[in-house]
């Protein structure tokens, strides 16, 4: 069985498909909350977790409004209990639509976090510059992310993420520290605002705008996995090396695959047998220098404008709007 050190991390740990203490990585195969009942009092650092929205995803069984909120709060009851007490929980979600009607689940899960002690430290809005165009509303472009602790003594690492300042030439201009740089050498905060590529996750775009390509990451068989980015930046800053995070909906494996990178150990659990084989084979590619990945940090792209797909057609030009 694999040690944690900082000088092996690439090495292989084995996969297990059950929960063992002893390891650096579980893929468990169940159902969350049946799951989660086995695992042990505050022993996660992180829980980061995307649970299904109710929106009738290949993977979930829409039920009523109500009992979804009822079944999501007996599972979130077991993750407060295996959190930590300095740990921080992360529940990323959009809206759940019902004949049309928005219900940003957020603002319904705020309240079942806040009535179990959880204490919000950002509501974090992650922007995507592209999706599926409304006819009815504004089309929507972010989704959240709740950032909880269980306590106020917690672990928050925000060296590890700081992101370049835009302006790193600035100085004081008044008082003792006049002239000398205003900034931090090693950056700026990210903020609560992540403009992460979602959108090249669902257009299947990348970097080339006019050409089709899968996104390095992309999963066929997964309707909306985490880009591996979102997650490391919340385990970079959120746990230490060695830690254990969970995702309890855990998917392709994304999760888990952000905290292998960083020399944490992880359980991803999910009920779906094809998904949890994906896991582990991203896993496996992961150590053998296989796994595609977008690098962390890496600027949004920017059409030039020069781009044919930047343009506008030739076939819009009217006396009204000549191009
Ligand atoms: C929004 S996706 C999470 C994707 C994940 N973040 C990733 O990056 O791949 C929700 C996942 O929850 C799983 N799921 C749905 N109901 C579940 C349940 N009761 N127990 C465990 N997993 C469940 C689905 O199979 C799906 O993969």
């Amino acid at each position: 069985m694999a040690q944690l050190t900082l000088s092996d991390h690439r090495e292989r740990p084995e996969i297990s498909r059950h929960f063992q203490p002893k390891q650096k990585m579980g893929v468990i195969r169940a159902d969350a909350l049946k799951a989660c009942r086995k695992l042990p009092d505050e022993f996660f650092s992180l829980i980061i977790s995307s649970p299904p929205y109710n929106i009738g995803k290949n993977y979930e069984k829409k039920i009523d409004f109500e009992s979804y909120l009822e079944d999501r709060k007996t599972v979130i009851a077991e993750l407060v209990r295996v959190l930590k007490s300095d740990g921080s929980l992360c529940w990323q979600v959009g809206n759940y639509l019902d004949q049309g009607e928005v219900y940003p689940l957020d603002i319904y899960f705020y309240p079942v976090f806040k009535s179990l002690g959880l204490q919000l430290r950002n509501r974090i809005i992650w922007h995507f510059g592209h999706g599926l165009h409304a006819k009815k509303r504004f089309s929507g472009r972010y989704e959240t992310l709740l950032w909880f602790t269980k306590s106020a003594q917690y672990i928050f690492n925000l060296d590890a993420v700081r992101v370049p300042s835009k302006y790193p030439g600035k100085r004081h201009y008044k008082g003792a520290k006049k002239g000398m740089p205003s900034g931090n050498p090693l950056g700026k905060n990210p903020s609560d605002f992540w403009a992460l590529l979602q959108s090249e996750f669902d257009d299947c775009v990348w970097d080339i705008p006019n050409v089709k390509s899968n996104h390095p990451e992309k999963i066929a068989e997964h309707p909306c996995q985490f880009p591996v980015e979102l997650v490391e930046r919340c385990v970079l800053s959120m746990t230490c090396e060695g830690d254990w995070v969970l995702d309890p909906y855990g998917g392709v494996g994304s999760a888990a695959i952000a905290a292998l990178k960083h020399n944490r150990r992880a359980v991803s659990i999910d009920r779906d047998e094809l998904f949890c084989e994906i896991t582990c084979r991203r896993i496996v590619d992961f150590y053998e220098g296989n796994l595609k990945m977008r690098p962390l940090g890496k600027p949004v792209h920017q059409p030039s404008g020069n781009e044919k797909v930047s343009q506008v057609p030739i076939d819009w030009k009217t006396e009204v709007f000549p191009i």
